[in-house]
């Protein structure tokens, strides 16, 4: 058995991966009373519903403080190194992410938690890297967010390759660098298969993309429209392939999937606008807008809709035929995987998987579990 026959990389041409459950809210930034409570014990339900119906991993988002005091959408959220390896404890096949913010944890205790959760979980834990753009939450650690999205980066290169060194070195090693001094540097054990764990990064701007390329398995990118995704998609695979390196991208999304398409957007309507919680959605985009590049400033004008929606993610709204019509155009445009996100996950994962899966099957795009 090696990594490579873990289900997270099976030869699905569309993975499935859920986001966000570990938060208040998850991605709805809603007053609707059904809207996800983020518990531990729903965690645990959700992640052995997709582990059950084959999706291929779980990705939470990593959160220290909420966009507003005593607001509800992401204000409770569950540490992600803990909550991927108690997962990684309960689920038999699914892989599990933990997100990390470079800049609050240190590389060497970074490192081993994931070793230590890859040991937990037989080689199913993954890593997203965050190299920061929340400055509110900086602020509250006492550290800068570095103006220069280069500077970000620079940290996040230095920290990423003191982290993998320790995976993938059996001697122990001095480091030298800008922002790091460190003596005999070592960690054991290392992560179950002898190798790294998968990486995820999220970027958007030419940084965070070459990043990506340098060090990812997997690009995350926001999706404005489908036409824009496949020119992203082919412009980045195109960057990798140039220095000799295979990146996968995903995308991200939220959905409603009812009956009918009449169903699933008057669902829509009812807890994207009339019950949206608009203060919080507008401090989201205000707060993305001053000091990330994660949406293009026209999705901001453009798709307001989409923050209540889904924090500003790509819409999948539908019957079950216009929902894996809609997965299918995202795969057709090149990505290799997409996230989803529901208003309550827990309710609504048991439909999706009965009417969605079996027709992405249908189409070639996934085998059944
Ligand atoms: C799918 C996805 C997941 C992300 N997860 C997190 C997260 O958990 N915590 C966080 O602070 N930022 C998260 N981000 C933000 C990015 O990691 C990144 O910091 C942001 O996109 C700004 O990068 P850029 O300005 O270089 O594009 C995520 C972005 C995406 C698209």
């Amino acid at each position: 058995m090696s990594r490579a026959n873990t289900r997270f990389f099976n030869s699905n041409t569309l993975k499935l991966g859920v986001f966000s459950a570990n938060c208040s809210g998850g991605m709805a930034v809603t007053n609707v009373p059904e809207r996800w409570d983020g518990s531990w014990d729903n965690n645990l339900k959700l992640a052995q519903i997709v582990d059950e119906a084959g999706f291929e991993f779980l990705l939470p988002v990593a959160r220290w403080v909420g966009y507003k005091e005593n607001s509800f959408f992401h204000n409770s959220v569950l540490e992600t190194m803990s909550w991927a390896s108690a997962l990684l404890a309960s689920t038999r096949e699914i892989a599990v992410f933990a997100t990390v913010h470079t800049a609050f944890s240190h590389p060497i205790v970074t490192a081993k938690q994931c070793a230590t959760a890859d040991q937990i979980g037989h080689g199913r834990f993954g890593l997203n890297i965050v190299c920061g753009w929340n400055s509110y939450e900086y602020e509250m650690f006492g550290i800068d967010l570095p103006t220069e999205h280069s500077a970000r980066y620079a940290f996040g290169q230095e920290w990423y390759d003191i982290a993998r060194r320790i995976w993938s070195e059996q001697k122990a090693f001095d480091w030298n660098g800008e922002h790091f001094k460190l003596k005999h540097v070592a960690g054991a054990p290392k992560p179950y298969f002898g190798d790294c764990p998968p990486i995820l990064n999220a970027a958007s701007s030419e940084e965070g993309r070459a990043f990506a390329v340098r060090n990812a398995d997997f690009l995350f990118t926001v999706l404005a429209d489908i036409e824009k995704g496949r020119q992203d998609v082919t412009a980045v695979k195109a960057q990798a392939a140039q220095a000799g390196r295979k990146l996968g991208v995903f995308t991200t999304s939220y959905v409603v999937c009812r009956p009918t398409d009449a169903e699933a957007q008057d669902y829509h309507r009812y807890y994207a606008d009339t019950n949206a919680n608009w203060e919080e959605a507008e401090r989201f985009m205000a707060l993305q807008n001053i000091s990330s590049q994660s949406f293009p400033p026209e999705v901001f004008k453009q798709f307001r809709g989409r923050f209540a929606g889904g924090n500003g993610v790509y819409p999948i709204i539908g019957s079950p035929d216009t929902v894996a019509d809609t997965l299918a155009a995202i795969s057709g445009a090149g990505f290799d995987g997409v996230t989803v996100a529901f208003v309550n996950y827990n309710e609504e994962l048991p439909y999706f998987c009965q009417e969605v899966l079996p027709r992405l099957e249908a189409k070639g795009l996934r085998k059944p579990a």
